[in-house]
């Protein structure tokens, strides 16, 4: 039954998600230095891999720019616990680059 719940989630929000992908750049990081003093594009490359590897299992990937930041702060630790479910997986220092990552992508 939770699994067809799943799946009965990811088609309903099917229409958020596209497969488009955007590659993050410095110029992304400068954008951000005001809210992320320090920020790097390693971080933020991380970031994005931490999300394609672990945020895409139970729904599709959603574009980072599906959401302005405060639904992704909201979202995120939300769906971390999702993850972390069975063991943690994405201790804080990662929850934390997946939402950065998120931030700075969605641009809103
Ligand atoms: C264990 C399965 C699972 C994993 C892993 C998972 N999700 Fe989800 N996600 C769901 C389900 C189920 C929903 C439907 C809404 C709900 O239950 O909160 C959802 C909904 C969403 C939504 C739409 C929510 C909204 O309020 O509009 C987004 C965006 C999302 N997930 C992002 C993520 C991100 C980011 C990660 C990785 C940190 C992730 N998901 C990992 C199961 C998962």
């Amino acid at each position: 039954m939770k699994k067809l719940t799943v799946i009965l989630a990811a088609v309903a929000m099917a229409g958020c998600f596209t497969a488009k992908k955007v590659t993050p750049s410095q110029t992304d990081v400068d954008r951000m230095t005001a809210k992320f003093p320090g920020y790097t594009l390693a971080e933020l490359n991380e970031g994005k891999t931490l999300y394609e590897a672990n945020c895409g299992s139970c729904h599709a990937l959603a574009k980072p720019t599906s959401e302005p930041e405060s639904e992704w702060r909201r979202i995120v630790p939300d769906m971390v616990r999702k993850v972390n479910k069975n063991g943690m997986v994405l201790d804080n220092a990662k929850e934390e680059r997946i939402l950065k990552y998120l931030i700075t992508m969605s641009g809103r």
